[in-house]
């Protein structure tokens, strides 16, 4: 089965055509950050028009990469939530219009579980019971997946990861997007750097999976006020080490209270090089299988959409085509 998948529910406008849920034919990504880039973090206003602008670009594109016509594709998976409600509505509609002008099935998407799809292009076996952390700019979540069910048992209290290292970035006078561009900086520090400055580790001592990283942003709006001779690498790896740290230690956590050998790791920040090295250490220590995508597949991309989009089809029938759109999630904490 060959699906065609739709992603504009933040800034990145992006269609993929995915074969069998596991052999991606094409992922087209646009992305925005040169609009959103003076502003240190996304516009909604502006990001819904970019899409307007980009989606019937990006879905032609990928047709002509994958070598394909519509006629070709069996069904379109599209995000319909959790996400900004004009970007959502600008991917939904071009998804439906298609839907019904090819007389193919449609069927909405959740953003968060096709993050944790991704995982399974690099091996996970879709459904297996597992522990999910989802870091991007928009959620930190920690989620217990098994089969077709996902069970929010974490999320942050304020600020995402990945909107914490945008915030850091532009305190330090960084550009956007600032996780890779902290992840560079941090990785220019010496052996020896950054000596003794550390970062609070937020909520880390708390029994909850809850994360909150507005006042660590703090702690480094304060640093920087009051040390402003520290060079710009060490106060980024400082800061960077102290969200790997709560990252990784309450996934591992999770998973042992969900009594889980399984833990993905997806979403924007997945892409964080310190991220996925101490990951696969720690995971390696405790004995614990670990799959994080490649970068590419981390960020927002449609080729996780077309692959959740064929697993759900051979589970459940296609959405009606007054399926809407939702800027929450629709989960609660259950733990
Ligand atoms: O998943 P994503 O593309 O979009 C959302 O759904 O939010 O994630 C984007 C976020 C941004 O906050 C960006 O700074 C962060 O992911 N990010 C990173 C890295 N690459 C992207 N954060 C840390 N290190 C990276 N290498
Ligand atoms: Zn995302």
């Amino acid at each position: 089965m060959i699906v065609l998948g739709i992603e504009t529910s933040c800034d990145d406008s992006s269609a993929a055509i995915v074969r069998d849920g596991s052999e991606i034919l094409a992922n087209i990504v646009a992305g925005q950050d040169q609009y959103h880039q003076k502003y240190g973090g996304v516009v909604p206003e502006i990001a819904a028009r970019k899409h307007l602008e980009h989606i019937l670009g990006v879905i032609q594109h990928s047709f002509d990469s994958a070598g394909l016509t519509p006629d070709a594709i069996d069904a379109i998976g599209v995000t319909h939530r959790p996400g900004l409600v004009g970007s959502l509505v600008v991917g939904l509609t071009a998804a439906k219009s298609l839907a019904w002008m090819y007389r193919k099935p449609l069927i909405g998407i959740h953003h968060i579980e096709a993050h944790d799809y991704a995982a399974c292009f690099a091996g996970m076996p879709y459904g297996i019971p597992h522990v999910a952390l989802v870091a991007s700019g928009g959620h930190t979540s920690l989620l217990y997946m098994t089969g077709q069910t996902l069970r929010l048992i974490g999320q942050t209290v304020d600020d995402a990861a990945g909107e914490a290292f945008d915030k850091v970035a532009k305190l330090l006078g960084f550009g956007y997007p600032g996780g890779p561009i902290i992840d560079r900086m941090a990785a220019e520090c010496t052996p020896d750097e950054p000596g003794n400055l550390v970062f609070p580790r937020p909520m880390l001592n708390r029994p909850d999976f809850n994360f909150s990283f507005s006042g660590l942003k703090t702690a480094v709006m304060y640093h920087i006020k009051t040390q402003p001779d520290t060079p710009p690498r060490e106060t980024a790896r400082a800061f960077q080490d102290a969200v790997v740290d709560v990252l990784i230690t309450k996934t591992l956590r999770a998973a042992a209270a969900c009594r889980v050998n399984i833990v993905s790791v997806v979403g924007g920040v997945a892409a964080n090089s310190a991220l996925r090295s101490q990951f696969a250490e720690r995971c390696r220590h405790e004995q614990i299988t670990l799959y994080i995508p490649p970068a590419r597949l981390c960020t927002d991309n449609a080729a996780m959409v077309a692959g959740l989009g064929f697993q759900k089809l051979l589970h459940q029938p296609p959405d009606n085509l007054d399926l809407g759109v939702d800027s929450h999630s629709g989960l609660s904490l259950a733990l």
